[in-house]
């Protein structure tokens, strides 16, 4: 790109040309997403082996970089389509687009409250919402993350650090069989032997069995060792079971354990009375992960951790001010998120759940999610009265695992391949009793009744032929 003077920073002209061209692109692609195929497109590889190069050494022009997106959305199933009903969906909503354009380009410090107080307040509030959310005290504090993974990681560390000696070396911790694989990822990127993570088998609902918990506890301190942090689900990514919070609860009390809550699929159904019910418990816990990119339907990227008891949080975080940073305001009404998080420099994450809150409002989130509480509840009854299929287990929440009746692993991959094929929906599969299963998880704002009315036709057809 040919600049007036410096080649980094285009003219307001060029700013605008190319600014309208990609917001035209944005709101075309957006406009068509509804009829984009569900499914990985065949030739993707290829297509990205065809990518491969190296940076140019002169610049180029604008519009093949948006003819390059194009081609990177079309090599990709569309996860926050409203057809994919695989893994956990993703959302992307425009508020938040929008957000991070501006945000990347006002471009301020928000990890450190001194340096841009506005942008830290602005990202509390969204902290604040979530910790009322779970009726926290004034003392709890959180940080938005990148994901449920950092969230989950630095929920470990704070546990370990409040919880076991410098020599922690002895330190148990308890997940369910279920529990998904970034909390053992956190256990062993804090220093923990992973075989000192023990899993727990979850009981005939798939959810953490209590007594089975108990046990192990007690042959684990008649060893020697020290029990210190105990991890439920609140929405498995499996099943979407929910651990029995409660139950779990008493027992980390009684057992001086730290209670982390896996929330990141499941927390934000909180905002529905159905949810709320079904999570009763998860506001007993020392710390929640929460994934907005999940149940708020955002972009990849922005993740939560709220603690219970804020200062523990920062104390397995701060070292102490660096003299680099003596300049700096001290800390005001508003943390620095830096001391309570593994990050320095990053993205202002706050802005891009803070449009979506301030444009919609929360009750609009509330609908939504109440909305996939209702589809799962329609796609669960349609599945469980065909007599092709098994459908043994009710949701919790948004997802619906199923299988060909009588069917053997080989019959149930077929099912999942006949069921990807149509490009309308997307499903994936698990390992469930030791067989194939395939699972619908429907989280998308994007998907109502009409695309899953589709999906149980397709299902129903593909079952009928393999039977
Ligand atoms: C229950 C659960 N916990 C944690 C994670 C990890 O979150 P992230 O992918 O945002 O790092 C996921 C992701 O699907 C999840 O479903």
């Amino acid at each position: 790109m040919a600049a007036m003077g410096y080649p980094l920073d285009p003219s307001p002209e060029q700013m605008r040309e190319m600014g309208h061209a990609a917001l035209d692109y944005a709101i075309d692609f957006l406009g068509r997403r509804g009829e984009a195929p569900a499914s990985l497109p065949p030739g993707a590889a290829e297509v990205a082996r065809a990518h491969r190069e190296e940076p140019p050494e002169a610049g180029g022009e604008f519009a093949p970089l948006l003819e390059l997106v194009e081609t990177i959305a079309r090599n990709a199933p569309d996860n926050a389509g409203p057809g994919f009903l695989a893994y956990i969906p993703g959302g992307g909503l425009f508020a938040s687009s929008l957000a991070d354009l501006l945000s990347t380009t006002i471009d301020r410090y928000v990890n450190l409250s001194g340096e841009a107080p506005v942008a830290a307040q602005i990202e509390n509030n969204v902290v604040r919402w979530i910790c009322d959310l779970f009726a926290y005290p004034p003392e709890s504090r959180g940080v938005l993350t990148s994901g449920g993974s950092m969230a989950n990681f630095s929920a470990i560390v704070a546990a370990r650090k409040d919880r076991l000696p410098e020599d922690f070396l002895s330190g148990t911790m308890y997940v369910s069989e279920h529990v998904h694989a970034s909390v053992t990822k956190a256990a062993m990127l804090a220093g923990l032997p992973v075989r000192h993570v023990r899993t727990v088998v979850g009981d005939p609902s798939l959810r953490m069995d209590v007594e089975a918990l108990r046990r192990v506890v007690a042959e684990d301190r008649a060893a020697g060792l020290a029990p210190f942090a105990l991890v439920g689900s609140a929405g498995t990514t499996n099943t979407g079971a929910i651990d029995p919070l409660d139950a779990l609860a008493d027992l980390a009390v009684a057992e001086g354990m730290w209670f982390h809550v896996d929330a990141a699929y499941g927390g934000f159904f909180q905002l529905t009375s159905r949810g709320r019910d079904r999570l009763r418990g998860i506001e007993r816990a020392d710390s929640i992960t929460l994934d907005p990119h999940k149940g708020m339907f955002l972009p990849y990227g922005t993740g939560a951790l709220v603690v219970r008891e804020g200062r523990k949080l920062r104390d397995a975080h701060h070292v102490g001010t660096s003299a680099y940073l003596q300049d700096l305001a001290a800390d005001a009404d508003v943390p620095s998120f830096s001391e309570y998080s593994a990050e320095l420099s990053r993205d202002f994450r706050g802005l891009r759940v803070w449009f979506p809150l301030k444009m919609h409002g929360v009750s609009a989130f509330r609908e939504a999610l109440d909305e996939k509480l209702d589809l799962t509840e329609h796609l669960y009854e349609a599945l469980k009265a065909d007599p092709n299929l098994e459908v043994p287990w009710a949701p919790d929440l948004t997802v619906v695992p199923f299988r060909l009746r009588d069917g053997d692993d080989a019959a149930n991959r077929a099912l999942l391949d006949a069921i990807n094929e149509s490009g309308r929906v997307f499903v994936s599969s698990t390992v469930l009793d030791g067989r194939f299963t395939i699972r619908v998880c429907i989280v998308s704002h994007r998907t109502h009744r009409d695309r899953i009315d589709e999906c149980i036709d397709i299902v129903r057809s593909a079952a009928a032929t393999l039977r």
